[in-house]
């Protein structure tokens, strides 16, 4: 059977990879602890529960959700009201805001809906494995831009050679950084506008994260930047927010003309969000921003306990304040596959190699803070021993 060529560029996904080897462990009866994937273990709040099931009984919601082809009117209503009072930023539902099946399918329908056969497209290295999948596939060029602890993991833009970024039509960017927890900060913002404005590039910014941080780090969305919507849009989710990472709902919001593309795209190859997931996300924004506040607790408790194992092992560093994930330099002379070999073998545990996500992930582990406290604890006394 023929498969497309196209596919041939992509990489296995990461995660497929380890849950194959951690599914293969544990059917060899190893009780295998993943810090690699990052899936809130938590469940999703009640109450979004009950107005799933609620709304699920109303016949009128098991037909195709055309409310609009962007998603309910009253869903995207309640994203701008959302995104109103968590950012100042004020979006208009009918043309700056679409209904998407998670922010990863977002990727996507900005690739195809903003690039080119042939276009360069921006994205940071390390960087969320699904940009290069989704450049990929639409017959972009990915150029991978270096984030660097020096300079707190932002991209250097003024580094991007200019012949590069005349020809690049697209930029994928995440702050609070998945990896590596950095944050963006508004100054970086103001350079990103200008950057994409002066060499005609569009943003997808992409902000899943965006109320996990700690220590007082200040909540953003890129369209807080002056000028911003001119130049892109910004994915977010429900996922992490609210525990919803099975329910598979998100925005896309900024730039109407990317709004729309995104939107033609999306409208010819799906056919919307389920109404009642719509109904339970509209039920997530407005009665249930208390959750993001308790999983903050939980996070920062955890990232707590993982920093000070490190750090009583003498893996000392300076964790940046976002998401809920710990990007860890593993210890010297050795490399990250080395170092996540030595914990799967010697403390069951399975953590992300640095360069799942780009060589620049190299001298790194990716730590996710999304398994329960127990679970966590007995992982990092594996941890310590493993190392002792
Ligand atoms: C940077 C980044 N973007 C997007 C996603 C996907 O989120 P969603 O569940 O909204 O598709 C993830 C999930 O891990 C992520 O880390």
């Amino acid at each position: 059977m023929q498969t497309a060529d196209r596919l041939k560029k992509i990489p296995p996904y990461l995660f497929v990879e380890l849950r194959k080897k951690i599914n293969k462990a544990k059917a060899e009866g190893i009780d295998v602890i993943s810090l690699a994937i990052g899936d809130p273990v938590e469940p999703t709040p009640d109450s979004i529960i009950d107005e799933l099931c609620l709304r699920a009984r109303d016949p009128g919601n098991h037909r195709y959700p055309t409310d609009e082809e962007k998603g309910m009117l009253a869903f995207r209503q309640e994203v701008a009201r959302w995104y109103d009072v968590r950012f100042e930023v004020a979006l208009d539902p009918a043309s700056e805001i679409l209904g998407l099946i998670g922010s990863k399918e977002g990727c996507h329908h900005f690739i195809l809906g903003c690039i080119n056969p042939g276009d360069i497209v921006l994205m940071t290295d390390p960087g969320y494995p699904a940009y290069r999948a989704s450049i990929l596939m639409a017959g972009g060029e990915p150029y991978n831009v270096p984030i660097l602890a020096g300079n707190r993991y932002l991209p250097i833009l003024e580094d991007i050679p200019t012949d590069v970024a005349k020809k690049a039509r697209g930029m994928f960017l995440n702050y609070p950084n998945n990896p590596t927890g950095a944050c963006a900060t508004r100054e970086f913002f103001d350079r990103l506008t200008d950057f994409a404005r002066q060499f005609d590039i569009a943003v997808c910014y992409d902000n899943p994260y965006g109320e996990i941080l700690f220590d007082g780090q200040e909540r953003l969305s890129f369209l807080m930047a002056e000028g911003a919507k001119e130049v892109g849009v910004e994915l977010n989710s429900l996922s992490k927010l609210f525990n919803m990472t099975g329910w598979r709902i998100g925005m896309a919001v900024g730039n109407p003309d990317i709004i729309a593309a995104m939107s033609k795209v999306k409208e010819n190859t799906d056919s919307g969000i389920f109404n009642p997931i719509q109904y339970a996300g509209i039920h997530a924004l407005k009665k249930e921003p208390q959750n993001i506040d308790n999983m903050l607790q939980i996070y920062g408790r955890r990232r707590k306990m993982v920093i000070e194992t490190l750090s009583r092992i003498g893996m000392n560093f300076d964790p940046p304040k976002g998401t809920f994930y710990l990007w860890v330099p593993v210890p010297r002379g050795m490399t990250s596959i080395e170092f996540t070999n030595l914990l799967f073998d010697k403390a069951a545990i399975v953590v992300a190699a640095g360069t799942a996500y780009g060589q620049y992930g190299e001298g790194y582990i990716r730590i996710s803070l999304t398994v329960t406290d127990n679970r966590l604890r007995e992982a990092m006394e594996r941890f310590e021993k493993a190392l002792a």
